[in-house]
């Protein structure tokens, strides 16, 4: 069948590139997607996130299935689009996507649901706010309700800077996203990230990752969309998977049936972990980017067969096959990343990459122009590998990393060291 893959980053790169392995697929597209994408698919210019030109250009190019990688067109509404012009898609309802385009809503869900996650209040009024936060007291979380690019979130060690914070958020900081502030308790403990097909009241476990959000090694600086993840995640024990299925996963997903708003597709459940208990950060309807690159190379060509099992409504008779193995990716991002950076210069060195079942370069925000591969983005390479400890996944992810010659680009050298 044809296979129409929505996004342009390093998790779009990776699913292609699984995707593409499957023998079920036929002809394989990417709109937009990136230089990467288009050595193991061929590339589409379409604003994804317009529903009725995705559906018109996958019907003309008769496609039989889509997965919808980032969020912005799942939360608006092109899944139900592709659904309702009868063309089999992976991915949440708008209705469902709320889940992560609102904290609001899925503090409610969780209340509902009885799933442990944090203490909160949901605020349009400053005054109000800053009341609770003062009655509270620091560390607090701080957030801007709505999709803010990973950037909405505020996590104040001492008064001064939560109550910057709510000035920044009710100071119109993050646009129409922070007219509505969440104000959460803070958590402590390790986070990990898990991942979950869904279909309804059906649900499969699809992998474990850990991220590193932080710009700066040792996990300082800034917050980034990821700077590199490895899989499995250690402290995503068997007891801890259970109990994140049964507390957690399993409750929303009936919470959200009852609702009339079912979610299929993929949940991204980001978790604090302490003393065995896991408690929910926030939910994302889609892949986690870098965290979809360790997946996909640790699954191979069946992650297709359980996505479209997904999709299909068959996840039950679904069953992972995983290897004793492990995969880490480093990131490389632009100078100045995740602040402003420059755009245009040449990455040299990645024609003699190795590219084979444990090795791959995903591309992100690249382009290849007069036949060089160019930055375009703030983050451009997920360098990925895969070994039979996490030790040997790092040695030659970095081993990758050092015979790629960009000195416009950085990376953090100590992917991996919660876990080494
Ligand atoms: P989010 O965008 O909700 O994932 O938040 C970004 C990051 O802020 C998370 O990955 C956590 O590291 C941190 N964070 C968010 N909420 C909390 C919380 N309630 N307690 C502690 N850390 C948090
Ligand atoms: N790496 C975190 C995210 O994709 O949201």
């Amino acid at each position: 069948m044809n296979i129409l893959i929505l996004g342009s980053g390093g998790r779009e790169h990776a699913l292609a590139w699984a995707t593409a392995q499957n023998p079920k697929c036929d002809k394989l597209f990417v709109a937009p997607g990136n230089a990467g994408t288009a050595d193991v698919a061929s590339n589409v210019a379409l604003d994804i996130e317009n529903g009725a030109a995705v559906v018109d250009w996958a019907k003309a190019n008769d496609i039989k299935f889509v997965i919808v990688g980032p969020e912005a067109p799942l939360a608006a509404g092109v899944a139900d689009d592709l659904r309702a012009a009868g063309i089999t898609t992976f991915g949440p309802s708008k209705a469902a996507a709320q889940l992560e385009a609102s904290k609001s809503f899925t503090k409610a869900v969780c209340d509902a649901a009885h799933a442990p996650t944090a203490a909160y209040g949901h605020f349009t009024d400053k005054a109000e706010a800053v009341a609770y936060v003062k009655a509270q007291g620091a560390p607090i979380v701080i957030k801007a309700d709505g999709l803010a690019a990973g950037k909405g979130v505020v996590v104040a060690m001492d008064m001064p800077e939560a109550l910057a914070a709510l000035d920044d958020m009710f100071g119109g900081a993050h646009g129409a996203a922070g007219a509505e502030v969440v104000v959460e308790e803070f958590m402590e403990g390790e986070e990990a990230s898990f991942f979950v097909l869904c279909d309804g009241l059906e649900a499969l476990p699809f992998g474990t990752a850990q991220d590193h959000k932080r710009v700066g090694e040792g996990d300082t600086g800034p917050n980034t969309g990821g700077m590199g993840a490895y899989s499995p995640a250690p402290v995503m024990s068997e007891a801890v998977v259970a109990k994140t299925m049964s507390e957690i996963v399993m409750p929303t997903l009936v919470e959200m049936d009852k609702r009339g708003t079912p979610f299929q597709g993929v949940l991204f459940v980001g978790l604090m972990v302490k003393d065995g208990q896991p408690r929910l950060v926030e939910y994302n309807v889609r892949f986690g980017d870098p965290e979809c690159q360790v997946l996909m190379m640790r699954l191979g060509a069946q992650a297709f067969d359980h996505i479209q099992a997904a999709a299909e409504g068959r996840l039950a008779e679904s069953q992972v096959h995983w290897a004793d193995d492990h995969t880490l990716t480093v990131v490389m991002a632009a100078n100045g990343y995740p602040g402003s950076y420059e755009k245009g210069s040449r990455i040299g060195g990645l024609a003699g990459l190795p590219e084979d079942s444990t090795h791959m370069c995903f591309h992100a925000g690249t382009a290849e122009v007069d036949g060089a591969i160019a930055a375009v983005g703030g983050r451009v390479l997920t360098v990925t590998a895969r070994g039979e400890s996490l030790r040997v996944a790092r040695d030659a992810a970095y081993g990758m990393v050092e015979r790629i010659d960009w000195p416009e680009g950085f990376f953090r050298g100590d992917i991996g060291w919660r876990a080494l």
